[in-house]
């Protein structure tokens, strides 16, 4: 078995990275500087010259917002070039593991199973939608994994983004009307390794529903543990205050019953602490 993770440097990438390694699991990462998804000729090049037996997908266009704006941007990283992994992973009979998102669904339910009908609110969450079309379109035996509100040690995220704030404001306004399940990427990355074998599409987050405001409070008395921070308070606000260019799903809960995934607090435990150590 050897694993092609593509991403490199991602948030999931990375914690699919460490993971392989803890389990003595082969692999190789590449970076969009090494194999650009958009370039046609690179990924074929990649499938004709190196031997893998699975693909894992971690890469894609998570800027939400951005996605408004550049919608062909998303659509042929997030759709198109899945499918085109997709239709080279069926040729050479590689098992594909691609990750959507929880934004595929519009929110009018109070918790979403993996046979539930998408109907995303975004360009974000239709181009996810496409690359879910194409996937299963091209390569039935593949694997899908739709995720939510991921963190993780590496990359940029929910979590590293408020302990900059409250390391810089006094005071913050985080939405207190959307609801989630946040997503530690080593517990996402443990399940991928469990679902090696397995098709059809999954839903993974950690236990626990919240709502950003929530998340944040949390993340600012774990790190008030740590450090003395210039935050005091963080202010619940709307998402019509907030204002952002996308539509967000209310309650976007993904009902994981194929798992039982930790707290989503022994995550955060991690992060923050890993944050604090010497490298
Ligand atoms: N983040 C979330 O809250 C969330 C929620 C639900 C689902 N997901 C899904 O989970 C998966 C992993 O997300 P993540 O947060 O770990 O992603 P991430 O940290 O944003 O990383 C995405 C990676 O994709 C790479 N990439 C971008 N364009 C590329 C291209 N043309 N060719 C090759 N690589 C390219 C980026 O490389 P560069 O740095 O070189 O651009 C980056 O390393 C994605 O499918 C995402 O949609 C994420």
């Amino acid at each position: 078995m050897k694993i092609w993770i593509i991403g490199r440097w991602g948030t999931l990438a990375l914690a699919m990275q460490r993971k392989c390694r803890e389990k003595g699991i082969d692999f190789i990462a590449t970076s969009r500087k090494e194999v650009d998804l958009e370039s046609e000729e690179a990924v074929k090049a990649q499938f004709e010259t190196l031997a893998f037996t699975h693909v894992i997908n971690c890469s894609g266009y998570n800027a939400v917002d951005q996605a408004e704006e550049e919608s062909d941007k998303a659509h042929t990283l997030n759709g198109e070039a899945v499918g085109l992994l997709a239709r080279l992973s069926k040729k050479k009979g590689n098992k594909l593991i691609h990750f959507s998102t929880d934004y595929v669904f519009d929110g009018k339910k109070e918790g979403y199973e993996e046979g539930d009908k998408v109907s995303p609110l975004s360009e974000y969450g239709k181009s996810k939608e496409l690359g879910e079309k194409l996937l299963m379109e091209h390569c039935p035996e593949a694997c899908l994994i739709r995720t939510s509100w991921l963190f993780g040690r590496d990359g940029n995220h929910f979590v590293k983004t408020m302990m900059k704030l409250m390391e810089e404001k006094e005071t913050l306004g985080v939405v207190s009307d959307q609801r989630g399940r946040p997503t530690y990427a080593d517990d996402l990355a443990e399940a991928v390794l469990s679902l090696l074998d397995k098709s059809g599409t999954y839903h993974f987050a950690n236990e626990g529903e919240t709502t950003w405001h929530s998340f944040a409070e949390v993340i600012k008395r774990k790190l008030e543990k740590k450090k003395k921070i210039r935050c005091r308070k963080v202010n619940p606000i709307t998402t019509a205050t907030f204002g952002a260019k996308a539509k967000r799903p209310t309650s976007s809960v993904l009902k994981t019953e194929k798992f039982s995934p930790p707290h989503w607090e022994i995550g955060l435990d991690e992060v923050v602490s890993d944050a604090f150590k010497l490298k």
